[in-house]
C-alpha cells in the first residue's frame, strides 16, 4: 500500500478531524501517503483532491467539523453539478473511478453515516477498494454499538437540560427541549436520562398526549410545579405523523425533521394550564470540540481502517462491538437504521425511575 484517500460525507459531527488525523499519522509511520478528498463525494466527482501530511493534521484533534469539508447532498450515481437546481441528475460514478485511478489511490476510506456508506458500498461492488468508518451524532448506524460524535452531542444536550432545569423551576414552567436524531431516539433517551428529564419522547414509541399530561399533573400534585420534556425531532403521536420542517429536493434524505417542540408546547400549555416554553437545540449539537470518548473512538476507528486497508479487507466497515473495534461487511450496516429496541436496557432504566416515555 503506497497511497490511500479519505473523504468525509453527510452531516458533520465532533470527531471527524480526530479520525483524519489518526489516518494520516498512522499511515505516515508506515510510509503510506494520504490524499484528502474535499466535500465528500462531490470532490471525488470533481477531482478536488489535496495531499494530507502530518503537518496538515497538526493541532486538529480538538477541533469540531472536518478540515476536508462535507456535504449531505451529493451522490455520484445521481449527481447534479449545481445541487438543488432544476437540471436532471446524471451518473458520474465513472468520474470518481477515473479520479481515483488518476491519483494512483489504492484504497478509499469513507467516513460517513448511512447515506455516505451506502454510496461507498455501491462503489465497493464496482470493484473500488473501500473501507467504511461510521460517524453520526444520531448513533443510528447498524452493526456498530457506537458512532463517534454521539457522546459529544448527548453531553451538549444534557448541559442544555441542566440549564433548562433552573429556569423551569424558578418560573414553574414546563420546558421542552427538541433534540436531533432523525428517526432514532438515541440522543433524546441518553440526554434525557442524564439530564433528569421527566418526559422523554422518542420516535420508536409514538406518544399519547394523555399520558404526557397525566405525568406532568402528577408532578404538580406532588408539589413539583415544573417539568422537563425531551422530544426527539422524529417523535410522533400515536397514529400520527412526524413534524416536518421542510423538504429539501435532490437530497438522498429529502425530509428535514423539525418543529415537534413547538407543536408540543401549544398542546401541553392548553391541556395542563402550565406556562410552557420550547427550545430547539439544532446544529449546536453537531458543533464544537469532541469529548474524550469521541476522540478515543475516532482515533481507534481511523487506525483500524488503515490496518484493514493494508490487509486488503475491503468492502468492510470498522465497528465497535462490545469493547472491541472490529470489521463488519459494509452491506450489513447500510439501508437499515439502528433504533432503540423495546428491551433496551437504558429504556428500562428510564421507565424504572418513573420517567414518562409518552405511552
Ligand atoms: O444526521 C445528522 C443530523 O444532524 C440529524 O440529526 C438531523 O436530522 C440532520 O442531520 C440535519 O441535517 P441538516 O444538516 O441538513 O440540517
Amino acid at each position: 500500500m503506497k497511497r490511500l484517500a479519505v473523504l468525509t460525507g453527510g452531516g458533520d459531527c465532533p470527531g471527524l478531524n480526530a479520525v483524519i488525523r489518526a489516518i494520516v499519522k498512522s499511515s505516515a509511520l508506515k510510509g503510506i501517503e494520504v490524499v484528502g478528498i474535499c466535500d465528500g463525494f462531490r470532490g471525488a466527482v470533481e477531482g478536488d483532491f489535496i495531499p494530507l501530511d502530518v503537518k496538515s493534521v497538526s493541532g486538529i484533534l480538538p477541533h469540531g467539523g472536518t478540515i476536508l469539508g462535507t456535504t449531505n447532498r451529493d451522490n455520484p450515481f445521481s449527481y447534479q453539478s449545481k445541487p438543488g437546481s432544476q437540471e436532471p441528475t446524471e451518473d458520474r460514478s465513472g468520474d470518481v473511478l477515473r479520479n481515483i485511478c488518476k491519483h494512483q489511490i489504492e484504497a478509499l476510506l469513507v467516513i460517513g453515516g448511512d447515506g455516505t456508506l451506502s454510496i461507498a458500498s455501491k462503489f465497493s461492488t464496482l470493484g473500488l477498494s473501500v473501507v467504511g468508518i461510521p460517524k453520526t451524532i444520531d448513533n443510528d448506524v447498524m452493526a456498530t454499538d457506537l458512532t463517534f460524535g454521539f457522546q459529544s452531542a448527548v453531553n451538549y444536550a444534557q448541559e442544555a437540560l441542566d440549564r433548562l432545569h433552573t429556569t423551569a423551576e424558578s418560573h414553574h414552567r414546563v420546558m421542552i427541549l427538541e433534540v436531533m436524531g432523525r428517526n432514532a431516539g438515541w440522543i433524546a433517551l441518553h440526554s434525557g436520562v442524564a439530564g433528569g428529564a421527566d418526559v422523554i419522547l422518542i420516535p420508536e414509541i409514538p406518544y399519547d398526549m394523555d399520558a404526557i399530561v397525566l405525568a406532568i399533573r402528577a408532578r404538580v400534585e406532588k408539589g413539583k410545579r415544573f417539568s422537563i420534556v425531551v422530544a426527539a425531532e422524529g417523535a410522533k403521536p400515536k397514529g400520527g405523523e412526524v413534524t416536518i420542517e421542510k423538504i429539501i429536493k435532490g437530497r438522498p434524505e429529502p425530509i428535514k425533521l423539525g418543529g415537534i417542540g413547538a407543536r408540543l408546547c401549544g398542546e401541553i400549555e392548553a391541556l395542563t394550564g402550565l406556562e410552557t416554553r420550547s427550545t430547539v437545540l439544532g446544529h449546536l449539537q453537531r458543533g464544537g470540540s469532541p469529548l474524550t470518548g469521541d476522540r478515543l473512538l475516532s482515533t481507534r476507528f481511523g487506525v483500524s481502517a488503515v490496518e484493514a486497508a493494508i490487509r486488503g479487507q475491503f468492502g468492510q466497515m470498522v465497528a465497535l462491538q462490545g469493547n472491541r473495534v472490529t470489521l463488519v461487511p459494509l452491506d450489513e450496516s447500510i439501508n437499515r437504521q439502528k433504533l432503540i429496541a423495546p428491551d433496551d436496557e437504558l429504556l428500562f432504566a428510564a421507565r424504572s425511575i418513573g420517567i414518562c416515555m409518552g405511552d
